[in-house]
């Protein structure tokens, strides 16, 4: 396979795909076979020495041109020591995708919602859940013989910083607490530990937090992935970009991370061992791998010249801690970098040692796989029942009610003597499943859940395609003014956002807005308008169009989709998801996409980014989501109003903020953090009519936004149920070091002298630090 030149396209990733990945068997080709007669002779097959012990043993009984096999994501088979050949990458975003087998014996798998939907129920219970499922149904084809591997290359915790990213869907939104906590639920599920994080023997799975880092920029207007440099200030790296791979790494315990395409001032990411080595391996403690996006080793060379030959990108790469190409470029180059001087066997060796540790924790050294703690899940287990309601309560508990004039919603199904379904997005099960998945268990499209509510049903899609540039706009007026409800189906696409592919825009597609216009004018009642997209959509026109009485955002909602949205429209579920993103009106298309800046400068009218910085109007905000409940909220009256320093230690100004006396974290250190912790309570009730869950989001703010300050943050968040009427107190335990800290322009974390805020609702209590 040629290389450069095919990495410009998505040839590379379609033709790495291709290939015949598996041989389909009963059991997987396994290390360490008993019935081998040299097993007995391999230390590295001697379960009771330690991993370190096995895997130098391993590498010691290696020629360079076997090892040289290793590095990319095909490691070849050993025959000579009975190592299967084993496939690194597999993908897992919402449901096993790649890297895994499907055929007659198993057809699919479960198939969650995309991520950003996922993410808007703020409920980490269900993130890790969501990843815990993926692990059982992961270990169940690999027991089949169905998985080349099980290193999974998800999930994908960029922050999702312009609305027009067209990979914004996979991710967890634009805040990094929700990000970084999601990223820790989803590991700990998908690696088989404890909720709480705890870990006993083997590794269910291997759980890879990318795309390491300040990646969210695909193609657009002439900048692509590929080369892209991103500008980061060392403020915006530590207050945005890093923290959920932080936490991947510290509190996830992630066994893999993954360096980007993009650079990052200056430097490709997969050739900066700061990053890489310093900062993931050294100061997070990384115990795991680090693998590269597919084809940014050969970038380092090809497409940013950083590297002035293969051979010195192979050798920034290894360098710079690498351990896992995903490509073939090892295979290719790196015998000559060590001719060249560029690597030394020992930089090989280091890779190896991460990459045959990781497959010995995961069970793959251990003998027959069907032996392992693991090893008797069945392929029944893919796709169960128990799995299947989980993908319908994902999808339940993330759609977002973004309008609901005069109780438009929901209908009550005896009172409906004919329903007109209208839209694109109505009848195709592709639009529901986002990207990056799988063969789906089952789809139940709205067209087809509704159906099984209701009975006299018309359907006319309106336009030919999501993109709407055909429509049959008189068909559809007709069948609107016709029938009692109508409800309409629009939004996006993989057409429109998708991995290689920004968007320009943030209004619906083509003729979409017109064919909805149309339709409300035409309608008996206000109609319900169920938007399908991963990104947001500025849709001003709707939410203020009178005849358009309920909007929901049902992002992709996944196999469970269609059932998920119908079980809302007739109040079987109350909703409760909130935005995970800011939602920004069409004249944000004018600030540059490749201006990385999350904070405003005035002096441009640069407006800034995301619900802690951005400045100007909003279509609707991060956090917003309504509910057929109405919920209130109360501080606790015993609340804490003071944390008390105790003068150990004296604030300092900055030189460019006088006013303000800070604490500068490192300074204070660990212990003295660890004092200063505050519990809050916040006491939320439900004044019905429905029970729900309802996610409760606490903020900070600071008294002003001056240099660089968010206008709040997030500090918090939990998902309670509550019966109509019912009401309960959340306990949010809070460290004021973590919590109550800024980030300032040089990248130190500093706690202010003096008050801050906390939010819940409408309702704010104030907290001081005192010295
Ligand atoms: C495995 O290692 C242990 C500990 O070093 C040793 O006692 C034992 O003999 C080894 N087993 C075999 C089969 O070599
Ligand atoms: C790679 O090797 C070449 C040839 O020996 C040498 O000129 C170059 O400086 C080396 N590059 C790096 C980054 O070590
Ligand atoms: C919905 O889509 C399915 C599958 O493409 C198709 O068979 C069916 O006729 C469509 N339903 C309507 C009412 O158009
Ligand atoms: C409509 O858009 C699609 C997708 O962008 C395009 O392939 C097609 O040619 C367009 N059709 C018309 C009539 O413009
Ligand atoms: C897109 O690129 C063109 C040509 O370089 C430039 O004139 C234009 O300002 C860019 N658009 C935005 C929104 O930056
Ligand atoms: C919910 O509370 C708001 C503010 O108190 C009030 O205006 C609204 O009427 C209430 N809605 C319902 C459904 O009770
Ligand atoms: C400061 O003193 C108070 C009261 O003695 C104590 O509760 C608190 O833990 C102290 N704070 C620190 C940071 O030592």
């Amino acid at each position: 396979m040629g290389t450069r030149g095919l990495i410009f396209s998505s040839a590379l990733l379609l033709l790495l795909l291709a290939q015949p990945v598996l041989v389909i068997s009963a059991t997987p080709p396994f290390a360490c076979n008993p019935a081998s007669s040299s097993t007995p002779t391999f230390g590295f097959c001697n379960t009771t020495l330690p991993i370190d012990k096995r895997v130098n043993d391993l590498i010691s009984r290696l020629t360079l041109e076997e090892k040289i096999q290793q590095l990319d994501h095909k490691a070849a088979e050993i025959p000579r020591l009975g190592v299967p050949k084993y496939n690194w990458w597999s993908e897992a975003l919402h449901g096993l995708a790649w890297g895994v087998h499907f055929d007659p014996i198993i057809p699919g798998a479960t198939s969650f919602p995309q991520v950003i939907l996922t993410a808007a129920s703020f409920n980490p219970d269900l993130w890790y859940r969501i990843g815990q499922t993926i692990a059982v149904e992961a270990r169940a084809m690999y027991n089949a013989g169905h998985a080349g591997g099980l290193t999974f290359w998800s999930p994908n915790v960029n922050i999702f910083r312009d609305p027009r990213w067209g990979r914004g869907q996979e991710t967890p939104g634009e805040d990094p607490i929700t990000a970084s906590k999601y990223a820790v639920a989803f590991v700990r599920g998908l690696q088989g530990d404890t909720a709480t994080g705890g870990r006993s023997g083997q590794l269910m799975a291997s759980s890879c937090c990318k795309h390491f880092t300040a990646y969210d920029l695909d193609r657009w207007n002439g900048s692509v992935r590929y080369n892209f440099d991103a500008r980061v200030t060392a403020q915006d790296m530590e207050d945005t970009f890093q923290p959920p791979f932080r936490s991947c790494i510290e509190q996830g315990r992630a066994t893999c991370i993954m360096c980007s395409y993009n650079r990052v001032n200056g430097v490709p990411t997969c050739a900066d061992y700061n990053l890489l080595t310093k900062q993931a391996r050294k100061a997070w403690g990384l115990d795991g791998y680090i693998a590269s996006d597919c084809g940014a080793v050969d970038l380092i060379y090809g497409a940013s010249r950083y590297g002035k030959t293969p051979e010195e990108a192979v050798g920034y790469a290894l360098k710079a801690g690498l351990d896992i190409n995903c490509g073939h470029y090892m295979n290719e180059h790196a015998g000559s970098a060590i001719q060249k001087g560029n690597i030394s066997e020992s930089d090989i060796d280091r890779a190896l040692f991460n990459a045959f540790s990781l497959r010995m924790k995961l069970g793959l050294f251990n003998g027959d796989p069907q032996k392992l703690p693991s090893g008797d899940i069945p392929p029944s287990q893919v796709c169960s029942t128990e799995h299947k309601k989980l993908a319908l309560q994902a999808a339940q508990e993330g759609i977002v009610l973004l309008k609901n004039n005069g109780n438009t919603l929901p209908l009550v199904k005896s009172k409906i003597t004919s329903l007109g379904v209208i839209g694109p997005n109505a009848n195709t099960s592709s639009s529901l499943m986002g990207n990056y998945n799988g063969p789906p268990c089952e789809v139940t499209t709205p067209l087809k859940a509704l159906k099984s509510s209701v009975n006299n049903i018309r359907f006319e899609a309106g336009c030919n395609l999501v993109a709407c540039n055909v429509t049959k706009i008189p068909e559809a007026v007709q069948l609107a003014s016709s029938v009692d409800y109508v409800i309409m189906f629009m939004g996006l696409d993989q057409d429109q956002e998708r991995e290689g592919f920004d968007r320009m825009d943030l209004v619906l597609p083509g003729m979409q807005q017109t064919l909805v216009s149309k339709v409300a004018e035409a309608a008996k009642k206000p109609i319900i308008l169920v938007l399908i997209s991963g990104g947001p959509l500025d849709i001003t026109f709707a939410k203020d169009d009178p005849r358009i009485g309920a909007i929901l955002w049902a992002g992709f909602p996944g196999e469970a989709g269609g059932s998920a949205i119908s079980s809302i429209i007739f109040g079987e579920h109350n909703p409760g998801g909130k935005l995970p993103v800011t939602w920004y009106p069409q004249e944000f298309t004018k600030v540059p996409m490749t201006d990385m800046r999350m904070r405003p400068d005035p002096t441009t009218g640069y407006p800034g980014r995301s619900y802690r910085f951005y400045t100007g109007k909003t279509v609707y905000q991060f956090g917003y989501g309504l509910s057929y409940s109405n919920y209130s909220y109360e501080f606790e009256a015993e609340a804490a109003t003071s944390i008390y320093l105790n003068n150990s230690l004296s604030p300092q100004a900055t030189s460019n903020d006088p006013n303000t006396l800070s604490y500068d974290i490192a300074s204070l250190g660990f212990n003295t953090c660890g004092k200063l912790k505050v519990s809050t309570k916040v006491g939320v009730k439900n004044h019905g009519p429905m029970a729900g869950k309802h996610p409760v989001l606490l903020f900070s703010r600071w008294p002003s936004t001056e240099h660089g300050r968010p206008v709040k943050q997030l500090v918090g968040f939990q998902s309670v149920h509550l019966e109509a009427g019912e009401s309960t107190k959340v306990e949010f335990p809070l460290s004021a070091c973590e919590h109550l800290s800024r980030v300032v322009d040089d990248g130190r974390r500093v706690l202010d002298k003096g008050s801050h805020f906390l939010i819940v609702g409408d309702k704010e209590h104030e907290i001081n630090i005192v010295s």
